[in-house]
């Protein structure tokens, strides 16, 4: 099964590059079949991928639907597009998502915008109709601040998990220059101390997708036989159907960092 995972604020500068970029290079360096859909007129993913060396993780680049929908991939990471989104684009990546990750960076201006944006998000007739899990990733932290608490606070108030904080670094400047990513810069102090919030974000995903692909209809579609006592609250959850254990097969390595 395909996981695609979508990558989207409206918010400038973010981080929604830096997120898609070294998820996909981390499920790619792991070993999954993976295509980065760049739907940023910046071309900013393209341009990183471009940069890649033969050496690395092969990750096929996608640019557009048409595009994306020939393909088979285990894994498409969807880095979005900044500033205005009209709502049919926002509903076409919407529609085409397993989960989504929303990247908020914890300055007042970005609490506010972000916290416009989420409750759009969540409120959109798409994700009321089928609810798919979103969640935050804070970015370019200063852990133990009081911008951060706050932050938190708002994500607390929006009933959003936040998933990961990733600390302020020049390491994610340098693996967006030389087509790389903290899974892939082994020798660098300051990615092998980011690792770990990446792994949670990862576990995050791979756990959220498991559970919505197993979860299953509120009530039954059939109508029970008359004379049988198999009503909706009387059913139980097939056993292949009940909620897949914690995935950790994508990232076996993840506790050798
Ligand atoms: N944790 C971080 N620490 C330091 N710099 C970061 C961090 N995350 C992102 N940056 C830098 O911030 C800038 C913006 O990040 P990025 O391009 O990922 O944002 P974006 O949301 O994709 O922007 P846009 O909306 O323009 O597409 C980049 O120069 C990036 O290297
Ligand atoms: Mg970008």
């Amino acid at each position: 099964m395909t996981k695609t995972i979508l990558v989207l604020n409206r918010k400038g500068g973010c981080g929604k590059t830096t997120l898609a970029t070294n998820l996909a290079a981390g499920y790619a360096a792991n070993g999954s079949n993976v295509c980065l859909f760049d739907q940023d007129a910046q071309r900013s993913s393209s341009l990183w991928a471009g940069m890649r060396s033969e050496a690395q993780a092969d990750i096929t680049l996608a640019r557009s639907f048409d595009e994306l929908s020939g393909m088979d991939h285990d894994v498409i990471v969807i880095d979005g597009p900044g500033g205005h989104i009209s709502t049919k684009h926002l509903e076409q990546m919407v529609a085409r998502s397993d989960v989504i990750v929303v990247p908020l960076l914890p300055a007042s201006l970005d609490a506010q915008a972000g916290g416009q944006f989420i409750t759009e998000l969540v409120t959109n007739r798409l994700l009321r109709a089928t609810p798919k899990p979103v969640a935050v990733v804070t970015n370019r932290v200063q852990l133990a601040t009081t911008t951060h608490e706050q932050m938190l606070h708002l994500l607390h108030c929006l009933n959003v998990p936040h998933v990961a904080a990733l600390r302020e670094s020049s390491v994610y400047s340098k693996a967006i220059d030389q087509g790389s990513s903290v899974f892939e810069m082994k020798t660098n102090r300051a990615a092998r101390k980011e690792v770990r919030a990446w792994y949670e974000l990862v576990d995050w995903i791979d756990t959220a997708v498991a559970s919505s692909a197993a979860r299953l209809p509120l009530a039954p579609k059939v109508a029970p036989k008359a004379g049988t006592n198999a009503d909706a609250t009387s059913r139980r959850l097939p056993k292949a159907a009940q909620p897949a254990a914690v995935s950790t097969a994508a990232f076996e390595n993840r506790n050798q960092a």
